[in-house]
């Protein structure tokens, strides 16, 4: 006779993930979501703020990039939700959970670029963990949500690195 130990029970959800799995996930996805805000907001500030000889052309690529981020974090918050939890969704909840550094003030051109590649250094970790937490739920949604993130940023930086005049 086969012995089930009430620990090695998995609990399935509708979309046949483990519940367990899904609940860290989920976490991790909020601390994302947290973080996505300020790497918005922080364009935002440069949007507005930026000034200098380069100020029509990078005005409007922060515009670009912050329009791009504005639907990124709308597809983090829907899988959450589509996972069965709640998205963050204050400011202060946002910030307990901030790693990417929050730019204030900044209207130099280097300034401003450079924030964006820390921003999108810190997104790239938090990422990455996601990765391997959504593998091991079997998280296919999550996992190519991911990878989409990843390869979009990791470009965001090559370029914004090239606009520095520095390599990756
Ligand atoms: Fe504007």
């Amino acid at each position: 006779m086969v012995i089930i130990k009430k620990t090695d029970i998995m609990t399935l959800n509708s979309l046949g993930l483990e519940t367990k799995k899904v609940k860290g996930l989920t976490n991790d996805l909020n601390e994302l979501l947290a973080n996505f805000q300020i790497y918005y907001q922080n364009l935002r500030g440069i949007h507005w703020n930026i000034k200098g000889k380069r100020f029509f052309e990078l005005h409007a690529k922060f515009e670009e990039l912050y329009t791009a981020a504005n639907i990124n974090v709308d597809d983090i918050a829907e899988r959450i939700l589509t996972l069965g939890e709640t998205p963050l969704h204050t400011f202060e909840d946002y910030m307990t959970k901030a790693k990417v550094p929050v730019g204030q003030n900044i209207y130099q051109d280097e300034k401003a670029v450079r924030l964006i590649v820390d921003s999108l250094t810190e997104l790239l970790n938090i990422e990455r963990l996601i990765l391997n937490t959504s593998d091991e739920a079997n998280d296919e949604g999550t996992n190519s949500m991911m990878s989409d993130f990843i390869s979009e940023q990791e470009k965001t930086i090559w370029m914004m690195k090239s606009w520095l005049n520095e390599t990756v």
